[in-house]
């Protein structure tokens, strides 16, 4: 049966897709393998429980499912038996939960970045659960703009944090993840470190990896791992079955089968060596486009970046994050606005965050960042009609197709 809407509504998201530039840092394209699952008769199932212990029956296969998800995930980061993995958070946000809420008790201390200074919602501030549910307390940036180790630590000891949660959402430089998992030693509280931007960066040692340094290491699936909207918690054996039973029955009923399924398939993908070759040009592209953007005039936050992402100052332009976002929308660029530090509301930041993971998945290479920094500066500092910049972006966007 035909519903005209939903039919439209996704033929026209598909060629918003084709058409535009996507520089969000945070999304990407799934393979058409990975979106085949998600649509598959595995959506129609119950499994509540783990694999071997189910309240359902009919679970044998899902068990075989889940177990090769977490197997695999544990290959893709090179994790040995002392880690365990659990593939059944819906979000990045709930595993972030679901972590705190296995390591400390509501009311004792969770020490995050603030969101100003690069940090997500879910790492403890005040709109969000966590920052509700546990005495939330927040670092920011030293005076030159980077993360301060020596102040963190003073603050973990100083507010007797139970966890430090490391990880950004638009920081654009590298972690110390052993300084955080020291600071964690010295104040005796629990690291988590969330990975949901870095992720893919990290499976392919492009990042340090922080499992040597947490005790808990949580991330998105859909961002630089280009796998399904999902999430995993890995942690340390001695804390599996906290872990376990804080997402079962804890926050969560039945695991998303259909999901977990696109997670194996993910971790098949991440474990071929394009991936890392994908990887690396992340990485190239989103120095090519730093490089382009200064060199265009345009401030980023720290001067540059060490990953996929980096934030545009807009306002020596001068405009606010939000009017660019806009003007960039209009010709055919997306990029979301973005606090930057010393900003006080996020929803009119003075900052534009901008991403290589979905650019470089349609096969763009470093000449191409080139390109798109001459459109930004065309639309958000000479002020040209930004539907003029969109028909040259649409005949760009021809030369890297998607699921054709
Ligand atoms: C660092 C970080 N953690 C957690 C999340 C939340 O993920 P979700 O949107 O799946 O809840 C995000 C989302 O962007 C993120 O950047």
């Amino acid at each position: 049966m035909k519903d005209p809407v939903l039919e439209k509504a996704a033929v026209s998201e598909l060629a918003r897709q084709r058409g535009t530039i996507n520089l969000i840092p945070s999304e990407n394209y799934a393979s058409k393998e990975i979106m085949a699952l998600l649509g598959s008769p595995l959506i129609n199932k119950y499994s509540e429980g783990y694999p071997g212990k189910r309240y359902y029956p009919g679970n044998a296969l899902y068990d075989t499912i889940e177990t090769l998800a977490a197997e695999r995930i544990k290959k893709v980061f090179r994790l040995g038996a002392d880690w365990h993995v659990n593939v059944q958070p819906y979000s990045g946000s709930g595993a972030n939960l679901a972590a705190y809420l296995a390591l400390m008790q509501p009311g004792e201390t969770l020490l995050g970045m603030g969101l100003a200074a690069g940090g997500h919602l879910s790492h403890g501030h005040r709109v969000a659960m966590p920052g509700r549910l546990f005495h939330s307390v927040q670092y920011g940036l030293g005076s030159d703009g980077l993360l301060d180790y020596i102040e963190i630590e003073r603050m973990a000891i100083q507010h007797q944090a139970k966890v430090i949660v490391s990880g950004v959402t638009s920081y654009p430089r590298a972690l110390d993840f052993a300084k955080f998992g020291h600071a964690a030693k010295k104040a005796g509280a629990h690291h988590v470190a969330d990975i949901s931007h870095i992720a893919g960066l990290v499976a392919a040692g492009l990042h340090p990896s922080p499992f040597p340094h947490a005790d808990v290491v949580t991330s998105t699936t859909h961002k630089t791992l280009r796998g399904p909207r999902g999430a995993f918690i890995a942690c340390r054996k001695d804390f599996a079955d906290r872990i376990d039973r804080v997402v079962f029955p804890g926050l969560q009923g039945g695991p998303h089968n259909h999901v977990t399924a696109a997670i194996a398939r993910m971790g098949f993908e991440a474990l071929r060596p394009d991936f890392k070759k994908y990887q690396k040009q992340v990485l190239l592209n989103a120095k090519a486009l730093a490089v382009a953007l200064i060199k265009r005039g345009f401030r980023l936050v720290t001067d540059g970046t060490d990953i996929h992402l980096m934030v545009i100052d807009c306002s020596p332009i001068p405009l606010g994050g939000m009017e660019a976002e806009t003007l960039l929308e209009a010709a055919g660029i997306t990029a979301n606005r973005n606090a930057i530090p010393g900003d006080a509301s996020p929803f009119y930041p003075s900052g534009v965050r901008v991403g290589t993971p979905a650019v470089t998945t349609r096969g763009m290479k470093e000449r191409d960042m080139a390109a798109i920094a001459g459109f930004f500066e065309r639309v958000l500092v000479l002020k040209e009609k930004p539907a003029s910049v969109k028909k040259e972006v649409e005949a760009m966007m021809k030369k890297f197709p998607l699921y054709e």
